[in-house]
């Protein structure tokens, strides 16, 4: 069947339901997105997948600070009422200007997964950006001011996730090099400090000692959106009514700056059915749809 691209299918917004922002480069930002899915059926979303940039993992930071306030803009623009940052590298270099832009709550991935750490050994695997940032460094250490923080850039993983390409052996020999360090260090946490990494969580577990203890950031960052949504006054139930007719799930908007047809493929695996992709124009004032 083909892709469905282009406009969506006009989708109910009920009364009292909440739009929550999310933003990645590509396809990595769908890992914090099916968190959201999963503890929050009801509340609907509208992620913006900035593929014709990436990865940013490996750009300077005035880009990344300049690229995140462009898609910040475009994200009010479009009404969203929390912002969840779904990309550790903007959270580590621009979070300041995400939440001057968003001119609503902001949910970070990495001071939310740095308060729920019980270790003095971690490591971090992020991109090149986020690790010379130090920003998981200063929060784990801000928390924890004892604990040892090895951070480790990993510039080879996004290329080869964004090209679907997970069981390519340079992908393995890349992952046993970036672990190397962790090991020796005897680190008993692992951050997947880029929200593309959870794709690679197979591959790392086999490659890590069986005792370390991989985190998802993302996982702590959806524990702290539910009391936020509440008292943002999100009202799942107005949303129950159209289950019959779109599944919770699907009534997301995917939205891409870059080739829709490739991120509704790559998507699929990950959210476990081909979505409606969006191409969109961050430049263009008004909503989108
Ligand atoms: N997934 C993003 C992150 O969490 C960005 C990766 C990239 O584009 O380099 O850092």
């Amino acid at each position: 069947m083909a892709t469905p691209v282009g406009k969506s299918p006009a989708i109910p917004h009920p009364p009292g339901s909440l739009l929550v922002g999310l933003f990645d480069s590509g396809l990595g930002g769908l890992t914090v997105l099916r968190r959201v899915h999963e503890a929050y059926p009801h509340t609907r979303c509208l992620y913006l997948g900035d593929t014709a940039r990436v990865p940013y993992g490996q750009r300077s930071v005035e880009d990344i600070r300049a690229i995140a306030a462009e898609v910040v803009h475009w994200l009010r623009g479009q009404g969203v009422g929390v912002l969840v940052m779904a990309c550790n590298t903007s959270n580590a270099l621009a979070l300041d200007v995400a939440v001057a832009e968003a001119g609503v709550p902001v949910v970070g991935l990495i001071d939310s997964v740095a308060a729920q750490i019980q270790s003095d050994r971690v490591g971090v695997l992020a991109t090149p950006a986020t690790v010379a940032s130090g920003a998981y460094r200063r929060s784990i250490q801000a928390c924890r001011p004892q604990a040892q923080v090895l951070e480790v850039g990993c510039p080879a993983f996004v290329p080869w996730i964004e090209a679907g390409d997970l069981d390519a052996p340079g992908l393995r020999d890349a992952a046993q090099e970036y672990v190397a360090p962790l090991i020796a260090a005897g680190v008993d946490t692992v951050v997947l400090g880029c929200t593309h990494y959870p794709m690679l969580r197979p591959l790392l577990r086999s490659l890590l000692p069986a005792g370390v203890t991989l985190l998802d950031p993302a996982e702590a960052a959806v524990q702290r959106l539910g009391p936020l949504l509440a008292s943002l006054g999100d009202a799942p139930e107005a949303d129950l009514a159209l289950d019959a007719v779109i599944p919770a799930q699907q009534r997301s908007r995917l939205c891409v700056t870059g080739c829709p047809e490739a991120f509704a493929a790559g998507a699929s695996a990950w959210l476990g059915h081909r979505p409606t992709v969006n191409q969109v124009d961050l430049r263009s004032a008004g909503r989108a749809f």
